[in-house]
């Protein structure tokens, strides 16, 4: 049975596609929320599938190396990888501190560094591989208040690009999933039910399908982009996001 690693598993997106994706792969569920990951982990061998969790900071590169020795020492091989931790601190530009600055280049563009790089040489010595990476709508068309964010989701991109085309040679593919707004607490981000009730139908109605996305929604698409019925798509960024931005 081949192994996917997800980070940012504990929650949301990455949470929808390791419940996904645990139909058919044995999933490690990766993230800085140990306890979300592991009571994931739980719920989904509950259900049949095969799935383990593992603690990690990808920002920080001796969590990410435990993470991976770890990994290898338990399970051997990831076949799969599913970038996809993040965060998303908003203020006016002139108010954005340089340590939440740090934090949204280091999650987002390093983590997605580190945990490439901690996966990489052993997809390249079995000649085979997939990557997904998140990166959001906002690094096209920029975020109002959220500049640091859409720097790292746009770095991400350029990323993504350069590995596919260094290891597209070594039969690995990366590529990258583009959410629209999509219900998860990141979304959310505390809102009292009324506050989010409102924000929600307001954000739903600027997307031209007339509704936020579902995890599940992006979910899927990172699902086809890891299998082999992608076997020839790299490099490439697809937008699961209702028609927001069309690119
Ligand atoms: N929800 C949206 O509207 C939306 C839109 C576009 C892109 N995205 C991106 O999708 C990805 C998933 O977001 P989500 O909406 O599911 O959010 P979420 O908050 O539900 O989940 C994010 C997960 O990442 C984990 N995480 C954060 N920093 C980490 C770190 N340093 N190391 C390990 N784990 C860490 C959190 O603990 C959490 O479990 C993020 O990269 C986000 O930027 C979300």
């Amino acid at each position: 049975m081949k192994t996917v690693l997800i980070t940012g598993a504990a929650s949301g997106i990455g949470l929808a596609t390791a419940r996904l994706l645990s139909q058919q792969m044995r999933v490690v569920l990766a993230d800085r929320n140990y306890e979300g990951a592991e009571r994931a982990a739980l719920e989904i061998e509950r259900g049949g599938g095969r799935a383990s969790a593992v603690e990690v900071d990808v920002s920080d590169a001796r969590s990410v190396a435990r993470m991976a020795e770890k990994t290898q020492r338990e399970l051997g091989d990831v076949h799969a990888l599913f970038c996809n931790a993040g965060v998303s601190p908003k203020a006016p530009f002139e108010e954005w501190r340089e340590s939440d600055w740090d934090t949204v280049i280091d999650t987002h563009i390093k983590g997605v560094f580190l945990c490439t790089r901690a996966f990489l040489p052993q997809m390249c010595a079995r000649r085979e591989g997939a990557i997904v990476t998140t990166g959001s709508d906002y690094s096209i068309v920029g975020h109002r208040h959220g500049a640091g964010y859409a720097a790292a989701k746009a770095g991400i991109y350029a990323l993504t690009k350069s590995i596919a085309l260094e290891f597209a040679p070594f039969n690995i593919r990366c590529n990258s999933v583009g959410p629209g707004p999509i219900e998860t607490p990141l979304l959310r981000k505390g809102m009292a039910d009324a506050q989010w009730a409102a924000h929600k139908a307001a954000r739903g109605e600027r997307v031209p399908m007339g509704r936020l996305g579902q995890p599940e929604e992006v979910a899927s698409v990172v699902a086809f982009l890891l299998s082999e019925r992608a076997a020839y798509i790299t490099g490439q960024i697809v937008h699961p996001n209702g028609g927001s931005v069309m690119w």
